[in-house]
């Protein structure tokens, strides 16, 4: 039987969550071992109610979340949930689809074609791609470079996804010295491996230098596939994409672009330019759950050659029926089966937005870091590291690592905002990375307040 009562209680539980995240601590307020206290224990033999179960987790974990929703988190690249997306991912649940192909759900197969049309357009990548929804940037890079590696090596007359890559035939690796760590971590798992990679210098900003790039793919003639990157974690950074793209194409290399979130500034008519090349490229990995603000978990990968994506990703048995041949199956560009339906809600992010409202939510999140980094620059004994081009801030308090690491503590205590730490070019640096939707300039100005009262107490 359906228990209204229960859902409703948790719809209302969620929404004073929501209400009173923007005012709340935004770090965690009770330690994990407070946490495990009151949650952990052994395991009940006897069911204890539904509606206990519901109070007791929304009692006890949110002294213990993050306020990652609200306006004042600036951690990691995190975005927030926009209404429509956080309401359609709520229907996701209750209608409970697997998202694997039109058969085990038309409704998230449709839905799902949809808004994939919609993020190519939006993005500016080429209509004919092949697109899946991932669990993340990481699946996305993963599902882009599977089909690099395939594709190249059936050019060179190998067939990984039969064959394996034991005897294969030579497949370079190039990428830049500050590819994110999960471009790293995808070569791994697809058998590249770490010091396969050709790294390629990078500049002080961290894009890749192209001339670099054009060098080092002149010492050989083997395939190869060449990861670039729009949007560097710390920096924000893109690399010239255009000139990688020209670079890589007089030796017939695959591209593949990591923009986790700096892949979006092609949806603003203001900060395309930045991005400028990219929809050249093969294959592309981006984040629903960063600047689109659906909630986790979700990114997108897009291969300019749906052929070489589905040779990657296919897999038919027996028992997996399909519908017709036109119907998307949603598993034919991912590497996951059974699946949530994510697409929901990256369709109600996009409709609801409209293509002025995300162009507006990019440029708005990159106003608001300039902002920060205008009222950081006009204060003593801070530096701005980086050039704010995107969502990104990096600073650096004091003349030593220590400062800049006590600000961070400082500024996390407070609990105005959250910001994290991070090494840039050898020397601490705190990283602002505003990404939410419901950020307001207001927001920045307190934050900008707090990250300088700390700034203060730390040096005294
Ligand atoms: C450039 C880049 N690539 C990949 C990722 C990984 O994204 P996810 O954590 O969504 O898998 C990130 C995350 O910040 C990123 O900034």
């Amino acid at each position: 039987m359906i228990d209204r009562a229960l859902l409703a209680r948790a719809a209302e539980l969620a929404a004073d969550h929501l209400e009173a995240v923007g005012e709340r601590h935004a770090g965690p307020l009770a330690g994990h071992a407070e946490l495990r206290a009151a949650l952990g224990g052994a395991l009940p033999g006897a069911g204890v109610p539904a509606e206990d179960v519901i109070e007791a987790l929304a009692r006890d974990a949110p002294p213990d979340l993050v306020a990652s929703p609200g306006p004042r988190y600036f951690g990691f690249v995190t975005g927030g949930a926009l209404p429509a997306a956080l309401a359609a991912d709520w229907l996701a649940s209750a209608w409970d689809q697997n998202a694997f192909n039109a058969v085990s759900s038309p409704a998230a197969a449709v839905v799902e074609e949809v808004a994939c049309g919609w993020l190519l357009e939006l993005l500016g990548l080429p209509a004919e791609s092949g697109v899946g929804l991932t669990t993340g940037a990481q699946m996305a890079n993963v599902t882009g470079l599977a089909a690099a590696r395939g594709a190249l090596l059936a050019r060179a007359g190998w067939d990984v996804e039969e064959h394996g890559l034991t005897g294969a035939p030579p497949l370079r690796v190039l990428a830049g010295e500050e590819a994110h760590v999960t471009v790293w971590r995808a070569l791994r798992l697809l058998g590249l491996g770490r010091s396969a990679v050709e790294v390629v210098a990078v500049d002080a900003q961290g894009r890749m230098r192209a001339d670099a790039l054009a060098s080092t793919l002149a010492g050989d003639d083997a395939a190869a596939v060449v990861v670039a990157q729009a949007g560097n974690v710390n920096t924000g950074a893109i690399d010239p994409l255009a000139d990688i793209v020209a670079a890589a194409r007089e030796h017939g290399a695959w591209v593949h672009v990591d923009g986790a979130f700096g892949l979006w500034a092609a949806a603003s008519p203001a900060l395309a330019g930045l991005v400028a090349g990219a929809g050249e490229a093969d294959s592309w990995a981006t984040d629903g759950h960063k600047w689109l603000n659906v909630p986790y978990d979700c990114g997108v990968v897009a291969v300019r050659d749906p052929a070489a994506h589905t040779a990657a990703m296919g897999m038919t048995a027996s028992y997996l029926v399909r519908a017709g041949e036109s119907d998307r199956s949603n598993s034919d560009w991912v590497p996951e089966a059974s699946r949530r339906a994510r697409g929901f809600a990256v369709y109600a992010a996009l409709r609801s937005l409209g293509r002025e409202g995300v162009a507006e939510l990019v440029e708005r999140c990159c106003a608001l870091a300039r902002r920060l980094a205008s009222a950081m620059e006009a204060a003593d004994g801070v530096e701005v590291l980086n050039e704010v081009v995107l969502n990104q801030v990096l600073l650096r308090f004091g003349a030593s690592d220590a400062e800049t690491d006590a600000v961070i503590g400082r500024v996390q205590e407070d609990g105005t905002c959250w910001v994290g730490g991070t090494r840039w070019r050898g020397q601490a640096a705190m990283r602002v990375s505003v990404s939410n939707w419901s950020t307001t300039e207001a927001d920045i100005d307190r934050s900008a307040e707090a990250i300088l009262a700390a700034a203060r107490t730390s040096v005294t």
